[in-house]
């Protein structure tokens, strides 16, 4: 598909993604808030509680039933399209963003796994993802929920570590929340709607509801609400190459999603009190320490960082003009310790970078510069040398797929380069 297509249809569908994504989880936080807020001191008769609040200029005052009112009221709002459209568009941004370049964004270099079979292990995850968890959910195990909770965590923690073995650090990471997002879609579309349905039908027609369906129900919209941030961290991740592009991407994800898990059971049970509130302060000292172990700094502890003379680059060099490769490898051959020079950094840059990162790229599947990064002259590739050093050298997540074959020497050197001062 043509490139300029493609960045509009990713930006039209990712814009209603978040908008209906916001409307979701906004209501979903706000119900969650709601519950834990009621004033449940002398409800009136049929009422497990009320509250008043201020809102926008207005005073509203809800109340929450016991069961239901006395008679049904005619217009009864159900919150639903958000959800399904969240997931709708997400499929769909799923599809334009990396099943269309799955070549580029999906497959991890080396991995050997094609275009067509990336497209199906990403889609056949998401549909085992649902069955799995749903299965679970519904074996003897739905009645011991936080054991059922632990085994839910070990097994999304697993389907990160498979999946970044053979998807790109992002791909794995974005499968993973899609994963989440579709179990999240799959209760509220497969058991709380029904659940909810059968209540109400019940009422209306004055029987006793059936209190199998409502259990199930309770039981996994807490599950949505303790995936709910994880699952906005995953789509956010993109702008991180520390945690998706590390090689231990799998184990960073688990980490963020535990201190985002504890922090939201503080916030579930801070009304009734104030046991959890350690949950916060550890959430936070595991972040910083999380920041520690993920730094290049402590990566590279210990090993040179004064590179090889990066033959790569002048073997690529030398296919094409001899004059070329004549500079090329005398640029190559300049001892390291004596400093590497433009030269040699730029050199590389081209031949690694520029068909993706110039004014006109020459990769069929970019139109612009991605990310507004053009590193076509010597000032260009100065001034984003930081963010360089960032996606090729403090982790591999450019060149993209490591479509141009970028070797680990000339990652080196480019990080020298910049350690030196980064001169032209
Ligand atoms: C196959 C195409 C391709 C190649 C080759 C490539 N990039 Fe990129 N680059 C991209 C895309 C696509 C993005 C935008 C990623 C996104 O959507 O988040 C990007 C983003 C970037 C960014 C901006 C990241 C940010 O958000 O700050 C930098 C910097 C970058 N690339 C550097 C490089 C360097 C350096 C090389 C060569 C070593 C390189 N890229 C090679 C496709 C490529």
């Amino acid at each position: 598909m043509d490139p300029h297509m493609t960045e509009w249809l990713n930006l039209a569908i990712r814009w209603v993604h978040m908008i209906v994504g916001i409307a979701w989880i906004g209501a979903s936080f706000y119900f969650v808030w709601l519950e834990n807020n009621l004033n449940r001191v002398n409800p009136k008769t049929g009422l497990s509680g009320d509250l008043w609040a201020i809102h926008g200029g207005g005073i509203y005052h809800l109340e929450k039933y016991k069961l239901a009112p006395p008679s049904m009221p005619e217009n009864l709002h159900w919150f639903k399209w958000e959800a399904y459209f969240t997931w709708i568009t997400g499929v769909l941004l799923l599809g334009v963003v990396y099943y269309l370049n799955a070549d580029i964004y999906l497959v991890a270099p080396g991995s050997g796994l094609s275009a067509t079979a990336s497209v199906a292990l990403g889609v056949g995850s998401l549909a085992a993802g649902w069955i799995i968890y749903s299965l679970l959910c519904d074996s003897a195990l739905g009645k011991k929920p936080m054991l059922l909770g632990i085994i839910l965590f070990f097994g999304l923690v697993a389907a990160a570590y498979g999946l970044s073995q053979v998807f790109s650090g992002r791909g794995a990471y974005i499968h993973v929340g899609a994963i989440i997002g579709t179990i999240m879609v799959g209760n509220v579309f497969f058991v709380i709607m029904p659940a909810q349905r059968g209540l109400v039908k019940a009422i209306e027609e004055n029987r006793e509801p059936d209190p199998v369906l409502p259990a199930k129900g309770l039981l996994r919209s807490r599950h949505n609400n303790y995936l709910t941030l994880p699952v906005l961290f995953i789509m956010i991740s993109n702008h991180f190459p520390s945690t998706y592009g590390s090689e231990y991407n799998w184990l960073i994800l688990a980490g963020l999603a535990v201190f985002s898990i504890l922090v939201r059971h503080y916030f579930n049970t801070r009304h009734g009190s104030q046991k959890f509130a350690w949950t916060v302060p550890v959430a936070a000292l595991g972040m910083i320490a999380l920041a520690f172990v993920t730094s290049p700094y402590a990566s590279r502890m210990g090993e040179s960082s004064v590179p090889a003379a990066s033959a790569p680059a002048a073997e690529a060099k030398a296919e094409s003009t001899t004059a070329q490769a004549e500079t090329g490898s005398a640029a190559a051959a300049q001892p390291a310790s004596s400093g590497v020079s433009f030269a040699q950094v730029n050199e590389v840059i081209q031949e690694r970078c520029s068909v993706c990162h110039s004014a006109q790229p020459t990769h069929a599947a970019f139109s612009t510069a991605p990310a507004g990064v053009i590193l076509d002259t010597p000032e260009e590739i100065k001034v984003n040398a930081p963010r360089i050093v960032a996606q090729s050298v403090q982790t591999k997540v450019m060149p993209l797929g490591n479509l141009t074959q970028m070797t680990d020497d000339e990652r080196k050197l480019i990080g020298t380069w910049v350690e030196q001062g980064a001169h032209l």
